[in-house]
């Protein structure tokens, strides 16, 4: 057996996992369990129910481990942003439905759990019981990671458990302050997934190309300065898209454009002339309706008038031809009115190349609502390497920021032969 040699960490996102939970760790304890279960909903009152399950059946196998484990769990999640304050319409009662038919068991939901009777109620139950509180965020503490909510959210579980990736790029009391109270703090099972994909983004097998889309620019900016440091090309589309396009000089019609940010685009495309690719031609129409007319134009000649609504075929092959050379891609935001169809036929395209480059032996990676919800409406979501639960998580790791409620966690180091 080869000595252990320096024990190091290579790309920054090693943390302890389940696996790494010893007995002595594990017996007669409670575990506290992040869990992003913020999930569409319809329907009202009583008659609320969840319209994807991804996400819970996301949280399964953590729960199945611990589960074996004999664990207490106690999971804890926010929905939506009710801002502090309970809003009925976001309780995650239609949750918990789910979930105990997902794991044909009760699941006891646990209302106003910041009441100290319902701590104690779990804390004097058996083991081996599964609790879900009540929406994280009609506390304005959740979100402030205000010191004492943190205290008393903590006061659930011995353990700490984080398996809401697509939360851990927020510094709420949740994902953050809990863990100063609680030990050992490891990531779930979905988290060390999401995390070596990640990683592999991080270290990516060059050429490294983007496809980024979206309705605003606002909040992409940042994303799209940290992608084109370290990628070959990034394309972009969708409504963000005509932020740059007025940068480069072109006029988009009646498109929505986000005029204070054309500076900032501006400097970029100056920046990064190679880099950033952007749409040669488009669909537009004068309304978001399915049977709108519409009409295919080069970029350059989108009149008064009319809107971009979708990349056009010039564009989709465009980029098509970058994902066909790339060894690692990602992907996030539709690249038109996915939601109004004909104008979904690019982010099509793109989730097809996707899936395509996959194919091909390149590492592909899909994250947020929309892609994902385009690749499954495809049948493509398992024809791509990694499908993210996350979107501003997966978007803050892959322009290379650290993620606080994975900072968090008791780190993983890596010791290997000298
Ligand atoms: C998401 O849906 O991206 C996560 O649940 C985070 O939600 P938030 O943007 O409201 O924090």
């Amino acid at each position: 057996m080869p000595e252990p040699g320096p024990c190091t960490s290579s790309s920054g996102l090693e943390r302890r996992g389940l696996g790494s939970l010893t007995e002595q760790e594990t017996s007669g304890r409670r575990a506290l369990v992040r869990v992003d279960f913020n999930v569409p909903l319809e329907g009202e009152g009583d008659a609320r129910r969840v319209t994807s399950d991804a996400r819970i059946r996301a949280a399964l196998p953590t729960i199945g481990e611990l589960q074996a484990r004999g664990v207490t769990i106690i999971l804890a999640s926010h929905l939506g942003r009710p801002g502090g304050h309970p809003d009925p319409e976001l309780s995650l009662k239609p949750v918990a439905a789910r979930l105990e038919v997902l794991l044909d068991r009760r699941i006891a939901f646990l209302t106003e759990p910041f009441d100290d009777r319902k701590v104690d109620l779990v804390r004097n139950v058996k083991e081996g019981q599964i609790f879900l509180l009540e929406n994280l965020r009609y506390e304005a503490g959740e979100s402030a990671n205000d010191p004492e909510f943190a205290r008393r959210l903590a006061a659930y579980g011995d353990l700490f458990v984080q398996d809401a990736f697509g939360t851990c790029h927020r510094r709420h009391a949740s994902t953050v302050g809990v863990t100063e109270h609680l030990h050992p703090c490891v990531a779930g099972a979905l988290v060390e997934t999401e995390l070596a994909a990640f990683a592999r983004l991080l270290d990516p097998d060059p050429p490294f190309i983007a496809v980024l889309g979206g309705a605003k620019v606002a909040g992409k900016l940042e994303t799209v300065r940290g992608l084109v440091a370290r990628c070959e090309r990034v394309c972009l589309g969708g409504g963000m898209a005509n932020t740059f396009l007025l940068a480069q000089g072109r006029e988009p019609g009646d498109s929505l454009v986000e005029e204070d940010r054309v500076d900032e685009a501006s400097a970029l495309l100056e920046e990064h002339p190679e880099t950033l690719i952007l749409p040669l031609d488009a669909v537009v129409a004068r309304a978001i309706e399915t049977g709108a007319e519409r009409r295919v134009v080069s970029i350059d000649r989108v009149e008064p008038g009319w809107k971009i609504l979708d990349i056009g075929p010039e564009t989709v092959r465009a980029f098509e031809v970058e994902l066909r050379r790339g060894r690692s891609v990602f992907w996030n935001g539709p690249l038109g009115m996915f939601e109004t169809p004909p104008f979904d036929a690019g982010t099509r395209a793109i989730a097809q190349a996707l899936a395509d480059a996959t194919a091909n032996g390149a590492y592909a990676v899909a994250a947020g609502g929309d892609s994902i919800a385009a690749l499954e409406a495809a049948g493509l979501a398992d024809q791509v390497s990694h499908v993210s639960t996350g979107g501003g998580a997966a978007l803050d790791l892959v322009s290379g920021k650290t993620l606080p409620g994975v900072d968090a966690l008791d780190s993983a180091t890596i010791c290997g032969p000298i």
